[in-house]
């Protein structure tokens, strides 16, 4: 394949060995970043498919919400510079930039907020569908059972042509979220549910319905709910993960936001993705001592081992994980309100850290601490159970699935995902009867 043009109209020529024949393909240009070939008419003039799995080099949609430089460490939200937002602006203003591409006005965001604050209560009944879960289930199948449920339970937001509907689903699937998995935690420990409270942020809500009792209000620390906050900024959006690219493939199909988001949840859940911030917390436990870590690097770096360093790599980031560095600093913030001097795991953590990065193995596969890396030690610190990460990782990426969503939807190129293969079978056979195999 060699690149024939610059600028507009560039194509890309493609040629065929086994024919001679060569085929022109257009180059679409990105704002920023690369450019991408499209081959949407290569099975039909060329009668090949492309072949890329895990997707390393495919752009699986045109998107105007998230761009990421890995090399540079870049994520931007509609542009915005993710250190810049973690810094001065709140989860609430972030959701309704993801989701109508700016920054609000005052007037504007007001709106929202209080549009989310009335969206935040349950249908009642839905707190009978808890009780069908098993109480030590992990809370993420409970999230991946309750938010599919949701449509059951509001059908008169599931027209996925309406853009009313799919807003009202949005702001739904946005505001109910955090009730879901805080009443995960409360059916998993035997407490009560406890309701929303309007007055209260949507940090402080989540960590009011984690903590309260009907017995005892639980008081909110301003640096703890300011530090959720920025936990749930640094995980809105992330373009096309397997997450986001599974509530695309299942929403192209015309499913319900509902469904659509517990597929992604669900796909979140999985410890190369979402659930990699639980496996820290558990990594870390498992080697116990900073004399142990040698041992586990070994194996993180053995071929023969499935051991992976957990929060370490990331598909796209090949320097340093933007969200990584304000995790890190928030992480010692959070330690400091605390009052915890000398954590252990934190000293593990950070001698881990260490020698990782002075390794030859992980510097030549340019491995560096993703944001899960710390955001386990945040939560840990925060008294938020290990099984529940995931979930608070699913809580904040809400935003970015139904933005991600409504986008896919509103795109006029938008078709059903169906994906081809390589086909490596047997060819044709016949049927052998049972008694002649
Ligand atoms: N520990 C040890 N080796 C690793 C690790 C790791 N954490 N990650 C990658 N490698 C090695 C891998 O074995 C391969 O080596 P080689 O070239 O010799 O075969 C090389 O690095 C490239 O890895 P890859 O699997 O081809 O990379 P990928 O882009 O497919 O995987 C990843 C990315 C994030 C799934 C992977 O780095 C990983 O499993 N990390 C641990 C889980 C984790 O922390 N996930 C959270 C990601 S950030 C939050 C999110 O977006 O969900």
């Amino acid at each position: 394949m060699s690149d024939t043009s610059q600028g507009k109209n560039a194509t890309f020529t493609l040629t065929d060995n086994r024919n001679g024949k060569s085929y022109e393909l257009p180059v679409m240009d990105a704002s920023v970043g690369p450019s991408v070939i499209d081959v949407r008419k290569l099975y039909a003039e060329t009668d090949c498919f492309t072949y890329d799995p895990g997707f390393t080099s495919t752009g699986s949609c045109e998107s105007k919400i998230t761009y990421i430089d890995g090399d540079l460490g870049v994520l931007l939200y509609r542009g915005i510079p993710i250190q810049e937002l973690a810094e001065h602006s709140d989860f609430m203003e972030v959701c309704y930039l993801l989701l109508y591409g700016e920054l609000p006005t005052a007037a504007q965001k007001k709106k929202f907020e209080t549009s989310i604050t009335y969206h935040t209560m349950l249908h009642e009944q839905l707190a009978y569908f808890f009780r069908g879960f098993r109480r030590d289930a992990h809370p993420m199948a409970v999230m991946c059972g309750v938010v599919g449920a949701l449509s059951a339970f509001y059908h008169d937001s599931t027209d996925i042509n309406d853009p009313h509907h799919r807003m009202i689903a949005s702001y739904r699937l946005i505001a109910k979220m955090p009730t879901i998995a805080a009443w995960a935690y409360k059916y998993s420990l035997g407490q009560p549910f406890i309701y929303p409270r309007n007055e209260l942020s949507y940090a402080e809500n989540f960590l009011h319905m984690m903590y309260s009792t009907p017995c005892e209000e639980y008081r909110v620390s301003p640096v703890l709910a300011r530090a959720m906050d920025r936990i749930l900024t640094l995980h809105a959006d992330h373009e096309q993960n397997a997450s986001t690219s599974t509530v695309r493939l299942a929403g192209s199909s015309g499913a319900n936001p509902f469904a659509c988001i517990s597929a992604g949840i669900a796909s979140l859940w999985g410890p190369a993705h979402g659930g990699a911030n639980e496996a820290v917390l558990n990594m870390l436990a498992e080697i116990g001592h900073k004399d142990n870590i040698p041992t586990f690097i070994k194996k993180a770096k053995d071929k023969d081992d499935p051991f992976r360093l957990m929060g370490f790599g990331h598909r796209v980031y090949k320097n340093m994980d933007p969200r990584a560095n304000v995790m890190r600093q928030s992480c010692h913030e959070v330690l400091a309100e605390l009052g915890i001097e000398d954590e252990p795991l934190l000293d593990l953590a950070m001698e881990l850290e260490r020698i990782a990065l002075e390794d030859d193995y992980f510097v030549q596969r340019k491995l560096f601490p993703n944001v899960d890396f710390y955001s386990g030690i945040i939560f840990k610190a925060m008294g938020i159970p290990t099984s529940m990460f995931t979930v608070l990782f699913a809580v904040a990426r809400t935003v970015g699935w139904v933005a991600q969503w409504n986008e896919m939807i509103e795109d006029p190129s938008q078709k059903i995902g169906r994906p081809r293969q390589l086909y490596t079978g047997y060819t044709e056979r016949s049927y052998v009867p049972i008694d002649k195999r």
